[in-house]
């Protein structure tokens, strides 16, 4: 277990690293379109699956198989009649997991689950998990909205919008409500379903199990006969080769979950930016910059909203020393040309010239030594700012 576990954490330090790497590295128009706010959440979110499914749940597996073809095994040797007759009745108890399961699902607005999910008795375990998961995100909802409002009191208070935010944080309250009743109901339903079931089948394995060591006795059996010890062997072997055959689902969908993680953090592992700010290419002129910038016929819009067209054909030039104001209307793209010349993003069609270089054959690295550059909207680290 202790290897298991060391392995999975290992491997998830790895992507770990690889991903903030790689999402670093990432140009900046990729954020604008793949929600950037996002990004930490989806990877502790997809760590998560991953470590869970490379971590100790592989031992788990191994376990479990071994301790259901170990248990069977006993079962069969001590008396295969018994055995055969407390496995047919698995599919039954299995179904009320089954039905448990949809209960609980029905209940949570869930839709279903995939073939490799339905599995004997570690549906309930999974329902209940996806329950909490639903009355989660309408907490994260509601704590989402109120970080916003609290972030941006003073707006909410100029535009007196505190009925409204109250109304809508009671809304998702509201709803994480429902969630927990419905899961309540039809959780008790689904354990009835499954205990009943399972009180059934020990019903019939001590009927049956009594009837063989009667019909033993009453056959006057003097050798290897079947005993009443044998009877609760063959008995609690084969429920603990069930119990361990109920806990393979879990391992198993732990496994599927991190598939499913391990592509989405590759996606990003393995884009290649289209700029890479961190990359060693490209040129490094020796000479110190002047600082004349030429733009040439530029066009381009913003990859998030391909349709708006903010450069249409710009041409400009700055002479070295000079000082130059950019003078529009809000949204006329001068911070648009400043994003070019950092080479934040690229112009679909022309160029933009440094000191007679093309900026897009500099070195990115280097361009952006040459450039200072206070945001529209700055956000100063500590010590950015000598005094
Ligand atoms: N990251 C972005 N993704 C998509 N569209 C953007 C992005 N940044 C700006 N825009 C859009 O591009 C257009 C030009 O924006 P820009 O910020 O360059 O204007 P601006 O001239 O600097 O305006 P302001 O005077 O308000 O700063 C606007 O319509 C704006 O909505
Ligand atoms: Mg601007």
């Amino acid at each position: 277990m202790y290897c298991w576990t060391a392995t999975g954490e290992r491997q998830t330090q790895k992507f770990r690293e690889r991903y903030v790497n790689s999402v670093l590295s990432q140009e900046i128009g990729w954020f604008d379109t793949c929600g950037a706010s996002e990004l930490s959440t989806k990877l502790a979110e997809m760590i998560g699956k991953v470590q869970d499914g490379t971590g100790r749940k592989v031992g788990d597996l191994i376990q479990y198989l071994t301790q259901f073809v170990a248990a069977m095994g006993v079962a069969f040797y001590l008396n295969w009649k018994l055995s055969l007759v407390l496995l047919a009745a698995i599919p039954i108890i299995g179904a009320a997991g089954i039905i448990s399961y949809l209960l609980v699902c029905a209940g949570d607005g869930v839709t279903g689950a995939s073939g490799t999910e339905l599995n004997l008795g570690a549906f309930m375990i999974m329902a209940i998990t996806s329950a909490q998961q639903q009355a989660l995100e309408q907490y994260a909802g509601a704590g989402g909205l109120a970080s916003q409002a609290l972030n941006a009191i003073r707006t909410v208070t100029a535009l007196n919008m505190q009925p409204g935010i109250v109304s809508r944080y009671r809304h998702f309250l509201y709803e994480a409500m429902l969630v927990g009743v419905r899961k309540g109901v039809n959780v008790g339903l689904g354990n009835g379903a499954v205990f009943g079931a399972c009180f059934l089948t020990y019903a019939l394995g001590f009927w049956y199990g009594g009837n063989l060591v009667a019909d033993a006795l009453e056959n006057n059996c003097t050798h290897d006969c079947l005993t009443g010890g044998d009877v609760l062997a063959v008995f609690f072997s084969t429920i603990m080769g069930s119990i361990a055959l109920g806990q393979v689902a879990p391992p198993l969908t732990a496994f599927s979950s991190a598939r499913a993680a391990v592509g989405s953090i590759l996606e990003i592992v393995e884009r290649v930016p289209l700029i890479d700010g961190l990359s060693d290419d490209g040129m490094k002129p020796d000479v110190k910059c002047r600082g004349e910038i030429v733009v040439e016929n530029v066009h381009f819009a913003y990859p998030s909203r391909p349709n708006l067209q903010v450069c249409k054909g710009y041409d400009l030039q700055i002479a070295a020393g000079e000082t130059v104001a950019l003078v529009g209307m809000s949204g006329a793209g001068k911070s648009t040309l400043i994003n070019l010349l950092l080479r934040f993003y690229d112009p679909q069609k022309g160029r933009i010239m440094l000191d007679s270089y093309d900026i897009k054959e500099l070195n990115i690295k280097y361009l952006r030594q040459q450039c200072g550059y206070v945001g529209q909207e700055p956000v100063l680290f500590a010590v950015s700012v000598n005094a």
